[in-house]
């Protein structure tokens, strides 16, 4: 892809200060005329836009529904070669930055990165910059100049957590005992929640941390936390998970106590898929705040305007929708917003 890369060198790697394009009118392809149309680049000779797709790899059900939006957003038939390099583990770096500094080596067109940390991708992605290869973050950020990567598309984390914070004053308007199960320790959407919702809550009265812990993202762990929460602290009242596992777990943890969830104690998750939203539906969670994962069509938008040389927001966010009832989870469940 000589022409592309050409290209993307006169053009140089779009910097922090690019104009933002809306994505809608970005060029379809706009390479040395392979553009088939669907935007992707089956060049006229057949070539397909290689994508190095640096991944998590099965995690939870909002992962699985992400990386399965981009898969399906990157096919042949929409003129791409993505190449899926799952980590090793949800929290396995090292094997990220192998698969990444792999596709570097094998010269891809693009690259996708969804970290499994924030901080340790300065050198990686200096080294895809040396070979003019852009890099679109998914989800999760990193702590790098952001002249080192196209964009990062996510739902806002912050906005996101901050709905929860907001809806949580609603709820206790005089304050509650609460305790926060955050997700894999050095992220920057566990960051990014937590400032969220604490900026919500901040200048509400009464509100009272017992205190937070990660349980990684995971239903068990989140039940082990919150039945230790509960032995020391049987006055909680609210708990904020970063996700739904991690909410699932903490409601299984109050009925395990004897307690009623969402009567006892409510739990607000992140997230949306299914089997939250029917837990609200059955009123053991009471809130759900969706963090959505369908974002491939603009991955694959971000994707071509970077190829053809265009300027890209350096934040592309992805909108998503609040769920706060019983009936609005049912809703949802039946208009299919679930995953
Ligand atoms: O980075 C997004 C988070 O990662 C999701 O909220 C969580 O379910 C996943 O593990």
């Amino acid at each position: 892809m000589a022409n592309k890369k050409r290209m993307l060198g006169l053009i140089g790697f779009v910097g922090a200060g690019a104009l933002a394009l809306g994505l809608a009118g970005c060029a379809g392809g706009g390479n040395d005329g392979g553009d088939n149309g669907d935007g992707g680049n089956a060049g006229g000779d057949g070539e397909l836009t290689t994508v190095g797709f640096v991944a998590v790899g099965p995690e939870g059900g909002w992962r699985n529904a992400n990386e399965q939006a981009i898969k399906d957003a990157f096919t042949q038939d929409a003129g791409f070669d993505l190449k899926y390099a799952p980590a090793a583990s949800p929290t396995d770096q090292k094997s990220q930055i192998d698969a990444f500094a792999t596709f570097v080596n094998d010269e891809v067109d693009v690259i996708l990165l969804t970290a499994t940390e924030a901080s340790g991708w300065e050198d990686s992605l200096e080294l895809a910059q040396e070979a003019e290869i852009p890099v679109i973050l998914l989800d999760r950020g990193v702590d790098a100049s952001d002249d080192l990567y196209v964009t990062r598309i996510a739902p806002d984390n912050v906005n996101v957590a901050g709905t929860v914070g907001e809806w949580a004053v609603e709820t206790f308007p005089e304050g509650a005992n609460y305790f926060t199960l955050e997700g894999v320790p050095g992220l920057s959407v566990v960051n990014e929640r937590n400032e969220g919702f604490d900026a919500a809550i901040e200048g509400a009265s009464g509100w009272n941390k017992i205190g937070a812990q990660t349980a990684n993202w995971t239903a068990d762990e989140g039940k082990s936390v919150i039945e230790t929460v509960l032995k020391e602290n049987p006055d909680l009242q609210f708990v904020f998970a970063q996700n739904d596992e991690m909410g699932i777990g903490a409601a299984a943890a109050v009925t395990a106590a004897g307690l009623v969830p969402g009567e006892d104690v409510k739990i607000a998750t992140i997230d949306g898929t299914t089997p939250a939203l029917e837990a609200l539906a059955a009123g053991e969670l009471s809130f759900v705040a969706q963090y959505n994962p369908f974002f491939g069509d603009l991955a694959v938008d971000a994707v071509n305007s970077a190829l053809a040389g265009d300027s890209v927001e350096k934040n592309i966010i992805v909108p998503g929708e609040t769920f706060d009832s019983p009936e609005a989870a049912q809703a949802a469940i039946d208009e299919g917003k679930g995953f």
